[in-house]
């Protein structure tokens, strides 16, 4: 009777991990329609940002975020998402960082993570202005203080 019992808890335990890493692994072909036509929109945009005129010190940044997010889908893809706050940014790069093979590295997800955060900052001006102004004043405060961290960190570099 208690090994029934015992390895019923087994067969839940390995179905639950199961639900788990099936969810994890999520392809592109099992999202919903809806979901796949708002992404599908933003891979037809420009595949590459012209970062002739940020500092020169983003370029590695810059490198590293065209090497690691094209191995799934285009560059167009976040290029063009209407991801835009430092908030959002850190949120979602840490969602494609632990996708199982992302071969990417918490400080390599931290320089892409400043890259977008920068290039959304003025790529991106009127869309992160009206996130802002939709924000409650605690979120604001917090994603204002990460613009300023990453244009302290790199302006004039
Ligand atoms: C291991 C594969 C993989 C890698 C590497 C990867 N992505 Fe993704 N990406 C996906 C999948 C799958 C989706 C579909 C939605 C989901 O699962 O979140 C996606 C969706 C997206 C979206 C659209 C999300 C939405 O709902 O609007 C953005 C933006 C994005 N990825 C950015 C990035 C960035 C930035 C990187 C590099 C840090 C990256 N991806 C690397 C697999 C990957």
């Amino acid at each position: 009777m208690k090994n029934i019992v015992t390895s019923r808890k087994l067969l839940f335990a390995a179905m639950a991990l199961a639900l788990v890493w099936a969810g994890a692994a999520r392809a592109d072909d099992q999202m919903d329609a809806a979901t796949k036509a708002r992404i599908d929109a933003f891979e037809k945009g420009p595949a590459s940002i012209d970062i002739s005129k940020y500092p020169s010190a983003l370029k590695d940044n810059y490198d590293l975020f065209s090497q690691k997010c094209t191995q799934c889908h285009k560059l167009s893809r976040p290029i063009n998402s209407d991801y835009a706050l430092p908030s959002e940014w850190s949120r979602y790069v840490k969602r494609m960082m632990r996708k199982p093979g992302s071969g990417i590295s918490s400080s390599e997800a931290k320089q892409i993570y400043e890259f977008l955060a920068y290039d959304s900052s003025v790529r991106k001006k009127a869309a992160v202005d009206a996130k802002l102004a939709a924000a409650t004043p605690e979120d604001r405060a917090a994603d204002e203080a990460k613009i300023k961290e990453v244009h302290d960190k790199y302006d004039g570099k």
